[in-house]
């Protein structure tokens, strides 16, 4: 039986990485049937009222996996983000970003091999912002026991199944001694209560960027709240060559949404000259998710085929031009789909 996944293409460069991972999973026979629903700026465009369409979270609910493209966000006004929502609404508490360096990508450093948990839901993300007065406005960054606990939990249980062997909190509870001050007592207490065995340690985010800039193979797991999370998302993807090539993973009880660190790209779009990899990567978590959930080995198999394949064309100087190549999107899931076997 196929999976049915719910494919949303998104805006700028979201419908030609997926068009390109679609390419590959369709060439490796995947055991997946897309229904292909909009979000973002392209639902807008598509007629819809809202850039999360009633549709698109039915969908989602109804089947459980989501594999998505960037949205676009307007800076500074405008309706407010997609994947803020979507995390919220099917309560996507934790998202996951495994942080690899890969075979034939070239940069400053080689082993690099982290994995970042950012709590999704709560912190400055809440969306809870006023105009107090014309001169002033505030922010509120909330932090609740539930969500604090609930996360580290998550981190330390993925820690133990994935063997991890260090789990590293970054955090400013020296100044917001409340909320980081809980995300911190919380990890400390789900540490000593659920996995003594586990390395933990704490450092206070600043110190933390200049140590991962320095020599990024002393982290391990880093457990972070919504906002620093997203922020080291995207430097640790520096480490590796690039939004281009890191995958990610929102995760709730019941749903999981994959799709990759990067935005909509509109530097790119339309170009044909994005990276399919990061989409893609988040595409073989998603095969991982379906075998560790469902059962189906096939899926599992068809991960590491895909791993194989890409790593090989990366390591025979197949690249597109962020990792210093000259292929296009669709040149280079050619290049994958031919070193499938
Ligand atoms: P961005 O991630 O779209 O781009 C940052 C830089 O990375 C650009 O130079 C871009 O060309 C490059 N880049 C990104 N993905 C790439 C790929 N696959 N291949 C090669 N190069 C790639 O971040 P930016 O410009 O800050 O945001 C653009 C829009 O995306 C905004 O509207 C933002 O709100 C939205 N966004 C959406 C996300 C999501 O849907 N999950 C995540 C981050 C941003």
């Amino acid at each position: 039986m196929d999976h049915t996944i719910v494919l949303i293409p998104g805006d700028g460069i979201g419908p030609e990485v997926s068009r390109a991972v679609r390419r590959v999973f369709e060439a490796a026979g995947a055991p997946v049937r897309w229904v292909e629903y909009q979000a973002g700026v392209a639902a807008l465009e598509a007629g819809a009222k809202d850039v999360l369409p009633a549709e698109t979270l039915g969908a989602i609910l109804e089947h459980g996996v989501a594999l998505k493209g960037p949205c676009s966000t307007p800076v500074g006004e405008g309706f407010s983000s997609v994947n803020v929502q979507l995390r919220k609404r099917l309560n996507l508490f934790a998202a996951v970003r495994p942080v690899r360096s890969l075979a034939g990508v070239k940069t400053r450093f080689e082993n690099v091999d982290l994995v970042i948990v950012r709590e999704n839901t709560e912190g400055l993300y809440s969306g809870a912002e006023n105009q107090v007065t014309d001169d002033v406005v505030i922010s509120m960054k909330v932090a609740t026991g539930t969500g604090c606990r609930r996360i580290a939990q998550w981190a330390f249980n993925y820690a133990a199944r994935h063997g991890r062997r260090k789990v590293t909190v970054f955090h400013k509870a020296n100044i917001m001694k409340l909320t980081d001050g809980l995300f911190l007592r919380l990890a400390r207490e789900v540490h000593e209560e659920t996995h003594p065995e586990i390395e933990y340690q704490e450092a206070i985010i600043d110190a933390g960027c200049m140590k991962l800039v320095q020599d990024p193979t002393q982290f391990d797991l880093l457990l972070l709240e919504n906002l620093y999370g997203d922020v080291v998302s995207d430097l640790c993807a520096g480490l590796v060559g690039g939004l281009g090539v890191v995958p990610g993973a929102n995760l709730g009880v019941e749903r999981a949404v994959f799709e990759a660190v990067h935005g909509s790209a509109p530097d790119l779009a339309g170009k044909g000259v994005a990276n399919p990899l990061a989409l893609l990567t988040s595409a073989e978590m998603m095969l991982e998710h379906l075998a560790d959930t469902r059962g189906d080995e096939r899926c599992r198999t068809l991960a590491q085929r895909i791993r194989h394949a890409y790593t090989r064309a990366l390591a025979e100087g197949r690249r597109t031009r962020d990792l210093g190549g000259d292929l296009g999107t669709e040149a280079f899931a050619e290049a994958i789909i031919e070193r499938l076997n």
